[in-house]
């Protein structure tokens, strides 16, 4: 078998959006919900849906009981507001290092790429970042049953650019991200702390390392094994 595509998160791997969802979740929670929520707390919202966003939230303050499903999705459109304000500015300077020139080679080798993406923004996004053109598929998380840790979305993804999920590679920042990978039957590369993405296949610290020969002779090498 050979490597066919690509599946990428977008937050955290194309562009570093968690500060400004962190930043309007806090935003949210003081002002809505009269919480004050702990720098720690951004890494347990990385690849978490918006609503189960607010849900962790909410059970951290221990208050989710008094809130409707209604008004749960109310204040998870409030977030997106803010959230939506804060990324009006992205450009095509906020592409993390080295991402655009892996994109062009993998183009150039035939290799698909598609976006695994819990975000609804995700077409918004690579719109200002100028990248629409390097996917072939951008999987829609309004259509699949259930948010990351689980395989969904990298599923969905797979399907999208008609492969097997073993033909792919998935490529994420959050623990809940890499779960799905593996969970998907996908290859995982995780970027960032190994300590906490050591599930995945591979860990770099950074995505100035993503080129097509690792990701190359990482699939070729899980053949072998
Ligand atoms: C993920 C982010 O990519 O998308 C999460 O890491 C975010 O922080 C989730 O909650 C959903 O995004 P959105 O843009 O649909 O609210
Ligand atoms: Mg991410």
């Amino acid at each position: 078998m050979t490597m066919k595509g690509v599946l990428f998160d977008l937050d955290g791997i194309l562009t570093d959006t968690a500060k400004f969802h962190f930043a309007a979740w806090r935003k949210l929670a003081k002002e809505k919900l009269a919480v004050d929520l702990p720098a720690e707390f951004e890494q347990e919202l990385k690849g978490v849906s918006r609503v189960d966003s607010l849900v962790r939230i909410m059970n951290y303050a221990g208050i989710k009981e008094q809130y409707s499903a209604e008004q749960i999705e109310k204040l998870a459109n409030e977030k997106n507001r803010y959230y939506v304000e804060a990324i009006s500015a992205l450009t095509e300077d906020d592409i993390l290092p080295g991402i655009t020139t892996f994109l062009r080679e993998l183009k150039e080798q035939h290799v698909l790429s598609a976006i695994a993406s819990a975000s609804k923004n995700a077409p918004l996004i690579l719109e200002k970042l100028g990248l629409n053109s390097y996917f072939a598929a951008i999987a829609d998380p309004r259509q699949i049953a259930h948010g990351k840790p689980a395989p969904d979305i990298f599923l969905a993804a797979a399907e999208a650019l008609n492969l097997a999920p073993a033909e792919c590679i998935g490529i994420e920042d959050a623990v809940a991200g890499v779960t799905a990978i593996k969970a998907a039957g996908v290859i995982a590369i995780g970027v960032g702390d190994p300590n906490e993405l050591g599930q995945a296949d591979l860990v770099i610290p950074s995505t100035v390392e993503l080129d097509y020969g690792l990701l190359k002779n990482l699939f070729d090498q899980k053949q072998k094994n």
